[in-house]
């Protein structure tokens, strides 16, 4: 046995040192350390569907979706799965080209970006809660919280969605899922001020299970901006764009197609939303603080694999599933200022097999809650701060040099011009995680499409905020399973 493995040990060293001689013609790998081949008329054709697209799920095909789920109360599977859909499904087709697709997009990720940084600044700076919020106020108006508001042109920065039911009887809305916060909500009659969803707005005067929220249940108290009004929680949430949803908070039945339901989950019954979502009814948290679904539903794990944007597929939303075998994993650690984000630990990024320059420090949060990296699903670019972009970018450019460079595009500033090409060979892009693994990102994952003429353009961008981001157009294609009892991410490429 030990023999056996001693040899296979020295074919496989013999195999590797020779490969690139006598594999290099029939592999013909896509992907290897230093280079990858990105499929460019595949990337181009997906630009041009994806405006084609028709708003596919106005007439929900979900067969019962009216139906009660036969469970007994708070009954739910060991592991279930849910469908998961791309924002473009909700949106298809109301954009004139794929240039303006990609800027209203880009623009909807720079306010979602702003709104973590803003919380997490809150977080650090340590303001209490309790001076951010006007107790016993008649009525609530959302400069009443402490969230800075700016413009609101954003159309929401959600961009990946799954259909649960809400209330007895169970009614199916279109959620959007997010990692970078905690709070469930949706809209409800009546509203104040209800922006375009396709269902139906939820009524909980028509729902036996809906209960509001006292003030002092700890569901109320951990809000990040909660008020009381006639011993009844309010909640808001704010994003940093100038877009929020306030309501009361209250417990309902959630309940996740044939694999059951929860009772008392706590959610935000929003009659005043204003901006954000349009499409869905609002919103699942996947953060890590305890009013997120996943921490009030003792997941012990949860898993989901972006499709790319661009496509019609869908994929799954996974609660408590096994890890894929083969995946790249991390360590994940909390900020011990804000438990909602998931930092992950990164030694450093490579480029065509080159480690970068980066000093590791900056991928590390310090004593006071600054810097590290998280992995987020609801920021679409990476965002490195400016010194590891520049080293990146810098080397990344050094290593394309064949290729014709053009003018940059929003946050963008290397791109390129593919439209005489099919396919290229471009430098692999590659995470370095504490433990010495490493994740090699398909080269659709970090040079993509920012129109339908072939410019194409690196899909980082710098940020002069501490806090790092790894955002979804680099996790897509792939199963990002986030392991919450063994504090571990992973990453699984072509596990959609
Ligand atoms: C406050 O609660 C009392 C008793 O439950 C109720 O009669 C009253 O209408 C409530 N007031 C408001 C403003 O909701
Ligand atoms: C890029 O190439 C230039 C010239 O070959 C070299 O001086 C520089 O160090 C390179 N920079 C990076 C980041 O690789
Ligand atoms: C890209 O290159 C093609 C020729 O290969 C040229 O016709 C086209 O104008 C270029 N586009 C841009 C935006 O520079």
């Amino acid at each position: 046995m030990a023999d056996k493995f001693f040899i296979f040990c020295i074919f496989a060293a013999f195999a590797l040192s020779l490969s690139p001689f006598v594999f290099s013609r029939e592999l013909s790998l896509d992907t290897d350390s230093h280079s990858s081949v990105l499929d460019v008329s595949g990337s181009i054709r997906k630009t041009l569907d994806v405006l084609s697209l028709k708003s596919s799920v106005s007439k929900p095909s979900d067969q019962g979706d009216e139906k009660t789920t036969s469970f007994s109360p708070s009954s739910l599977a060991s592991s279930f799965s849910l469908e998961l859909h791309p924002r473009e499904l909700l949106h298809g087709g109301s954009h004139k080209d794929y240039r303006a697709l990609m800027l209203s997009r880009l623009a909807r990720d720079s306010a979602r970006v702003k709104a973590i940084n803003t919380k997490l600044q809150f977080a650090v700076t340590g303001t209490d809660k309790s001076d951010l919020v006007p107790m016993d106020t008649e009525m609530l108006h959302p400069q009443d919280f402490s969230t800075p508001v700016t413009s609101g042109t954003s159309q929401g920065s959600g961009e990946y969605f799954l259909r649960v039911g809400i209330g007895r009887p169970s009614k199916m809305f279109y959620m959007v899922i997010d990692t970078g916060s905690d709070v469930n909500w949706l809209q409800c009659k009546p509203c104040d001020d209800c922006y375009q969803q396709v269902d139906p707005i939820f009524d909980p005067a028509a729902s036996s299970s809906f209960s509001r929220l006292g003030c002092q249940t700890p569901q109320c108290r951990n809000l990040d901006a909660f008020a009381c009004r006639n011993d009844s929680c309010l909640y808001q949430v704010s994003y940093g764009d100038g877009s929020y949803t306030v309501g009361d908070f209250a417990t309902e039945t959630v309940s996740f197609g044939n694999s059951g339901s929860v009772d008392n989950v706590a959610i935000g019954c929003g009659h005043d939303n204003e901006g954000l979502f349009v499409g869905a009814a609002g919103l699942i948290g996947l953060g890590g603080g305890p009013l997120s679904l996943t921490s009030q539903i003792k997941a012990s794990s949860f898993s989901y694999c972006l499709v790319n944007r661009d496509s019609v597929d869908s994929s799954t939303l996974e609660f408590n599933s096994a890890r894929p075998s083969d995946a790249v994993t991390a360590p994940i650690f909390k900020n011990s200022k804000v438990d909602t984000f998931y930092y992950v630990g990164i030694t450093g990024m490579s480029v065509g097999g080159e480690k970068l320059a980066i000093p590791p420090s900056i991928f590390e949060v310090d004593g006071s809650g600054k810097g590290g990296i998280i992995v987020d699903c609801g920021t679409a670019v990476t965002r490195l701060q400016t010194q590891a972009y520049n080293a990146l970018r810098d080397t990344f450019v050094n290593l394309t040099k064949d290729l014709p460079s053009t003018s940059g595009f929003a946050l963008f500033d290397t791109c390129y011009n593919l439209s005489s090409r099919t396919s290229v060979r471009v430098p692999t892009v590659a995470f370095l995680f504490d433990g010495g693994k490493s994740l090699a990102l398909p080269p659709s994952n970090y040079l993509i499409p920012v129109d339908s003429a072939g410019t194409f353009c690196l899909a980082f961008a710098p940020t002069t905020a501490s806090l790092s981001i790894i955002g979804n157009v680099q996790q897509q294609g792939t199963r990002v399973t986030y392991d919450l009892a063994n504090s571990q991410v992973s990453f699984s490429s072509h596990k959609c």
